[in-house]
């Protein structure tokens, strides 16, 4: 299979408890979601792979349409037609959830893992109080007993004033970032090992979402869960993240630590999307424009998929590359990183081998 050999996904850690949080809680191999006919349409997710550790956050970042919703929704068997799961394997604790039941998933979905999606009122139902509608995700995993106890706990550890109250209320009774809250409380009720958070705060204002996100952090790493969190926003990602990995047009394009990322990105994709944020801590809402477009998707593609809008292409990217280790745990499929060129910020290619 193309580019299956590229990238060895890491075993499984099983020799003692002093390694749990080597284990990956999620581990992605190879994943291709095409919206369309089978070998036609549009190709949204193009052999995606990548792992999540226990309490650690993996960010997955890109422009718009790059294939991170699509990803995010075939992790959880979610995807809805004309789209479908062509390949690969979602291993999460150990068993592809790929090849299972809708209703086996169903199981899953809750102590596994959560998700919270960046609309809260998708997640909930307006006619049922918050309370009830916790109670229910409870009693989905068979857990009737001291209910609503633990819906109040739930309530207060995302800081809900009075959580009494609040489960007594309904959605339209509190504010966006009140409901986002609820649904971050919900998707954590049954400590799901891991929580696919989707844009989780784009739809709150700047001072919540930060308050937010923290939470989020605080809570997931409390519980020692992963945290797969997308983003339009680099600043989310810098305050959040221990991982990041970057989409374009459907595939990792690099891969690193965090402050790797930050410090020395080795795709000129990322370096693109790092020039256009701005200085100071502020975080911008929208990921940041690069000139030209990605491809089009429905399209076949040769080569790597950002040389028409590169600065440092030339003939060998008219091959696709693999996402290839460059050491330090960074991955860059790139042709030019891969041979050690050091990239500057105005566009030129040094000679220079290994001077990055
Ligand atoms: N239901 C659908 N039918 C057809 N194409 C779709 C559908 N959903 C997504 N796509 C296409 O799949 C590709 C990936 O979309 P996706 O929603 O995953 O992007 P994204 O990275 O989440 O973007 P955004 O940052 O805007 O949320 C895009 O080309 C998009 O147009
Ligand atoms: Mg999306």
């Amino acid at each position: 299979m193309r580019r299956a050999a590229a990238i060895r996904p890491e075993t499984l850690a099983c020799d003692g408890t002093d390694q749990l949080s080597d284990i990956p809680v999620l581990r992605v191999e190879d994943l291709v979601t095409r919206f369309g006919p089978p070998g036609k349409g549009l190709i949204a997710v193009d052999h995606v792979s990548f792992s999540v550790r226990r309490g650690e956050t993996l960010g997955l970042v890109g422009e718009s349409g790059s294939g991170k919703s699509a990803t995010a929704m075939s992790l959880l068997r979610l995807v809805g037609r004309p789209g479908h799961i062509e390949g690969g394997r979602v291993v999460l604790n150990g068993v592809d959830i790929l090849p299972l039941s809708q209703d086996d998933i169903r199981k899953r979905r809750g102590t596994e893992y959560g998700m919270v999606f960046q609309n809260p009122m998708t997640a909930l139902n307006p006619v049922f109080s918050i309370g009830w509608q916790m109670g229910e995700a409870l009693k989905a995993h068979g857990r009737s007993h001291g209910r609503e106890k633990i819906i109040e706990n739930a309530l207060r550890d995302v800081g809900m004033p009075d959580p009494h109250r609040q489960a007594r209320s309904f959605p339209h009774q509190m504010s966006g970032g009140m409901r986002q809250r609820v649904v971050i409380a919900m998707g954590l009720i049954n400590e799901p090992q891991l929580l696919i958070a989707d844009e989780p705060t784009t739809a709150l204002d700047v001072t919540i979402q930060a308050q937010v996100l923290e939470l989020m952090k605080n809570l997931t790493r409390d519980k020692g869960a992963a945290l797969l969190l997308i983003t339009h926003n680099m600043g989310v990602i810098a305050r959040m993240c221990d991982r990041v990995a970057v989409m374009y047009a459907g595939e990792i394009v690099e891969e690193a630590p965090v402050d790797e990322i930050f410090e020395n990105a080795r795709h000129p994709y990322t370096r693109g999307l790092l020039r256009s944020v701005p200085d100071g801590a502020r975080p911008r809402e929208k990921m940041p424009t690069l000139p030209g477009e990605p491809p089009d998707m429905s399209q076949p593609q040769t080569g790597c998929r950002f040389r028409p809008r590169c600065a440092f292409a030339d003939e060998r990217c008219a091959t696709h590359p693999d996402l290839l280790e460059i050491g330090n745990g960074h991955k860059s499929r790139c042709w030019p990183a891969q041979a050690g060129e050091a990239f500057d910020t105005a566009g030129n290619r040094s000679e220079t081998a290994n001077a990055v």
